[in-house]
């Protein structure tokens, strides 16, 4: 019997680190799943490991995340910390062993996320990211009318998420550069960027025209109650609370992605707009209306406006039950972080076209 083979037949056994709001989605997940016994949980707050060790009946409550590693004896870990531990944490995971899936994004960088994927290889273990947002029922709904072909060759799409007043943390990790990586498009374009690739079914991005901009977090404005973690005294604001970008898609279509965490806006918008050659499609959440799914095509010559129903919102438990399918798989190999990666040196390629003021090619 396989390695593979034998994870299929038996129970997981599965740790935390972190146990902020992501982190709390984890610990959830594992807890409702019958076939996994979450036995460890790690953080810096002794009064959360009190919480949810006794709400969850988890044993083990390590302070230090390394000794959990080396006395929880667990199979597959969530990795929910601040973004410039995934790696160090993710790495050290693979070593002794473990299948990983981090909290989006995977980590502050590309170069950092490569050293993710080929620890994975080296270890030949799961490696996996949460990109929750993509278990949405209205974006599985979506990918359903995307994979039945009614919208056509799809070649140009526009997603954003703008926040009227949603900066996370502000002075603490989140809005520091070399902890975080990046601002509103590190955070939460990623999820846009990772949702309109998938429904688009995975073009390659060739290249990155961007710009950031900085207009409420220096002043302190626009922060939320979002984050645990402790502000820190005198912590600048050094990422951007605004990134626009122009994607280049292979085979020639294009990606527009805004990404904002505080903006002059009535309400919260989150969007992702398909246009295809044969019908479009849009998809947005956020404001006082449910959200919806409508479709523009055309049935027997007659223009159409359809609104397909949502399926159920899988978020986190469904990225999470995910993530154990893959270990379960026979096929570790093919689940080692490399989609993850791609949508990393997308964002470090906006990144480095925002400072240089042009575009920036992807991949040679
Ligand atoms: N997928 C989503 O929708 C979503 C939402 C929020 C945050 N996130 C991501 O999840 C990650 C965490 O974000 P958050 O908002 O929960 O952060 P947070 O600052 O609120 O919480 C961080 C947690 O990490 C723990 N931690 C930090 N250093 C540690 C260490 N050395 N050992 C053990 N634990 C340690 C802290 O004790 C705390 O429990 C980030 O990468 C963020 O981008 C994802």
């Amino acid at each position: 019997m396989t390695a593979a083979a034998q994870e299929s037949t038996r129970r997981l056994r599965a740790g935390v680190i972190g146990l902020g709001w992501a982190g709390q989605q984890h610990v959830a997940a594992y807890a409702a799943d019958p076939t996994v016994d979450l036995v460890a949980i790690s953080a810096m707050e002794e009064h959360l490991l009190a919480e949810f060790g006794d709400r969850y009946q988890v044993e083990g409550r390590y302070p230090d995340w390394k000794q959990m590693l080396s006395e929880a004896e667990i199979d597959v870990v969530s990795i929910a910390t601040p973004t410039f531990l995934h790696a160090p944490m993710a790495i050290a995971a693979l070593e002794a062993g473990l299948h990983v899936i981090t909290e989006k994004p995977m980590a502050e960088n590309a170069e950092a996320a490569g050293r993710m994927v080929e620890a994975a290889n080296t270890a030949g273990r799961v490696l996996d990211v949460s990109f929750n947002h993509r278990q949405r029922g209205d974006v599985r709904a979506l990918k359903e009318v995307v994979d039945s072909g009614v919208l056509g060759k799809l070649y140009y799409a526009k997603t954003g998420w703008i926040r009227r007043q949603g900066i996370p943390g502000l002075g603490t990790w989140f809005t520091k550069s070399a902890s975080a990586g990046g601002g509103a498009m590190m955070d939460i374009g990623i999820h846009m960027l990772d949702m309109a690739l998938h429904l688009m079914d995975e073009p390659a991005v060739t290249a990155a025209s961007a710009s950031t901009h900085a207009e409420f977090g220096p002043l302190g404005r626009g922060g939320s109650g979002f984050g645990i973690s402790a502000v820190e005294e005198g912590v600048p604001f050094e990422v951007e609370d605004l990134a626009t970008a122009f994607l280049r898609l292979e085979g020639g279509g294009t990606l527009l992605l805004e990404s904002s965490w505080a903006q002059w806006i009535a309400h919260d918008l989150c969007y992702v707009t398909l246009y295809g050659a044969d019908g479009g499609a849009t998809i947005e959440w956020g404001g006082p209306e449910e959200p919806r799914i409508t479709v523009w095509t055309e049935v027997a010559g007659i223009p159409a406006e359809l609104h397909p129903a949502a399926g159920e919102d899988g978020r986190h438990a469904a990225a999470v039950a995910n993530f154990l399918q893959k270990v379960r798989s026979d096929d570790w190999a093919a689940h080692n972080g490399a989609l993850a990666l791609r949508r990393a040196e997308v964002i470090d390629a906006c990144y480095a076209s925002a400072k240089a003021g042009a575009e920036v090619t992807i991949g040679g």
